[in-house]
Formats: structure tokens, sequence, C-alpha cells
């Protein structure tokens, strides 16, 4: 059973530090060295291997954007502290790396109890899921990851718990089958999942709250790439965390991975401090375009305008084609797109809507003259 306490990753996932850190001859290298002489020989917090630890918000007042959420969770924590009650159960749904983890962390930091961290996988078999509530203590705050691919045995036994803190276990078999109930601590539940459509309606019935996590809007995502910059002891101009913000997709945890890309960069081609020409420079590297697009979401655009004239295409054919998987397509890809309005859903598929086509400097094939002849039955398509 994967639980981990409160305060390590979930995927501790620390980079390496650039061989070459130090003087180069390429651009830049004339400036002066940035870091003072121990900031380069001594490892960070988050390069010893706790990068997204490192950089989390621990309190409500610390954790940037989610304006609604944190509205709803203040209330919910004054009136659980009040009545000395564990928090409700709360289920966060929406596109991954919007800080669902750490806003159980949180609201346990605020509780002043535990936070049991584990994903939906990980509890395959029963054993899992009855340890792991039998091993809770009062008002801990239970994290499940991913929590529309609970199993159905673990997801059964999780309703009593849920609503009554009791586990109901089956034991032994046929007609010698007795069964036992086992009173639980009371515990608060934060169950988050990427494809909310996905989750049973009696298990999304139980949880008393249930919210959205929207994409972060640009002056927040300034204000985190800031904040990061600051415990990293990073110098970045307000250009370079604006540059940073407008190539994150909405999503801190990639500002937080796009900082420590441009952070290297910054490091190797020794810039004093990093402003709006040294992230597009390295970000350029990276191959990120100025909207945060990367190689594989325009893969798919390009695919998408000229593999099936701009669609509607459904999404396992498209899966097919790019060798993608559709969950990967559907939960990581989409989102962002949608949100800037490069894909539209229709009932019959995905189409790509007109500023993707102005963005890939591609011609949209159905508004040209030849195309609307082709529309038009005047001439097949493929002609
Ligand atoms: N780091 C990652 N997400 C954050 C957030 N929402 N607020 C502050 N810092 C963050």
């Amino acid at each position: 059973m994967a639980i981990v306490p409160s305060r390590s990753g979930k995927t501790p996932q620390g980079p390496s530090r650039p061989s070459g850190a130090g003087p180069s001859s390429g651009a830049g290298a004339n400036h002066p060295v940035p870091q003072s002489p121990q900031r380069q020989v001594e490892a960070t917090v988050e390069e010893k291997g706790h990068a997204d630890e490192a950089l989390r918000p621990h309190r409500l007042g610390d954790y940037i954007g989610q304006t609604d959420l944190k509205q709803v969770l203040h209330i919910a924590l004054e009136a659980a502290r009040c009545r000395q009650e564990p928090l409700d159960h709360l289920l966060l749904y929406g596109p991954p790396g919007l800080g669902k983890t750490t806003m159980a962390m949180v609201l346990a930091a605020e509780l002043t109890t535990r936070c049991r961290i584990t994903s939906a996988p990980a509890l395959e078999r029963p054993r899992d899921i009855i340890g792991l509530l039998m091993s809770l203590e009062q008002g801990d705050v239970l994290f499940i990851d991913e929590i529309h691919r609970l199993p159905s045995m673990a997801e059964e036994l999780l309703y009593p718990a849920m609503e009554d803190f009791r586990l109901d276990l089956a034991i032994g078999k046929g007609t010698t089958a007795r069964s036992r109930t086992i009173d639980l601590p009371r515990f608060t539940l934060v169950g988050a999942t990427t494809k909310a459509g996905s989750i049973s309606s009696p298990l999304r019935d139980r949880f008393g709250m249930v919210h959205r996590l929207d994409f972060y809007n640009p002056r927040e995502l300034q204000a985190i790439v800031e904040r990061s910059a600051k415990l990293l002891q990073m110098g970045v101009q307000p250009s370079g965390a604006q540059a940073i913000a407008s190539r994150c997709r909405g999503t801190p945890r990639i500002a937080n991975r796009l900082l420590r890309r441009v952070r290297d960069y910054a490091l190797v081609k020794v810039f004093p401090s990093i402003d709006e020409q040294v992230v597009a420079q390295a970000l350029a590297m990276h191959r990120i375009d100025p909207l945060g697009l990367d190689p594989s979401d325009h893969r798919l655009l390009r695919t998408m305008a000229q593999q099936f004239e701009g669609g509607p295409v459904g999404l396992t054919t498209l899966a097919a084609v790019l060798g993608e998987d559709p969950d990967t397509i559907e939960t990581v890809l989409e989102p962002y797109l949608l949100q800037i309005g490069f894909l539209q859903r229709t009932p019959r598929g995905r189409r790509l809507a007109p500023p993707a086509y102005d963005h890939l400097g591609l011609i949209d094939l159905r508004l040209s003259p030849a195309m609307d002849q082709r529309l038009d039955g005047q001439l097949p398509i493929g002609f």
C-alpha cells in the first residue's frame, strides 16, 4: 500500500544539476556570475529530490488562486473548528497540476492533523483499503488521488467508512460467513480526480463538498512564479515571471517546472537575472512556444488540420493516429487547448477552431474557396 506521510512528495523527481555549470562560451557568457559561491556548490532542498515539496504552500493564506474554493474552505474550516469536528469530505476535480494534493495538505496543516496520501490504483486489494482505514487517527485527512480508479470492492468499503466512520467486514465464506463491524476514528476524505464524469454517483454523493479547480489566470501564475523564485533564491524580473506565466498552460506545476528549466539555462549561460528574453530563449530550446504549447500539442493540432481537415474527429481515432493513450489526450492535452479556444467538442467529435489555424500558420482548408466547392458537393473530398 502506498501511503506517504503528509510532508513527502507524491512523485519525487529532483532534477540533476547541469553538468556544465559556470561560465560558458555561449550567449550571455560575458555576464557576471549570478550566485554566491556557496549557492553553486550546495544542493537546495528541491535538488535533493523534493522538487514539488519545496515550493508547495503550507497554509491557506499562502495558497495563491482558486479564490472560490478557498472561500468555501475557509468557512468550512472555521465551522469545523467551532464544532470541534472533522471537516466534511471533499471531492476536488480538474486537470492535473492545479493543486489538488497541495490543497489536501494545506487542509491538514490548517486542522493541525496528519495527511495520509495514497492513490486509488494502490488500493487494488481489499486489504489495502482496510489497512489504510484502520491506520487512521482521529481527525486525519485521507487524500485519495485518481479516486475514479478505485476498485468497486474498495468503494463499497469506503461508503460506511465515509458515512458512519464504520468498517463493515465479511469474514469467511458461504454459510459460515460472519460480518464484523469496526468503528473508525472520524476522518476527512479528500478525493481527487481529473475525470469527474467517471466517478460513480453513490461515491460522489457521499462527499459533503464537491469543487472544481480552474486553470489559474496570468496574474496568479506570475505571483506563483515570483513566490517560487524567492524560495529558490533566484533573481527573476517581473517580465521573466510574466513570460513563464504565459507559457505554463494555466498550471502551477508546469510553471514551477519551467522555472527550473529557466534556472538551469540562466546558470549555465551565466545570466545575472531572468527576464523575458532569457525565458524565451530557454524555453524555445525546450520547444515550448509562446503560448506554452509543446511538440505533443503541435502534433495533435497539425494532425487534426492536415489528416482530418479540422475534424470533427473522435477521440479514439485521433489517439490511434497519434499513437497516444486516449486518456492522456483527454486529461492532459485537451483541457488547455479547449480553454484557449483551439479545440471545440461537438457531439460528432473534436474540431479544430480558427485560432489554432492562426497560431500554427496553417490555412483552414474548410474556409478556402476550393474546399467551399467540395463542401458544396461540386468536388469530392480528397479530389
Ligand atoms: N505553488 C504551486 N501552487 C501554488 C499555489 N497555488 N500557491 C502558491 N504557491 C504555489
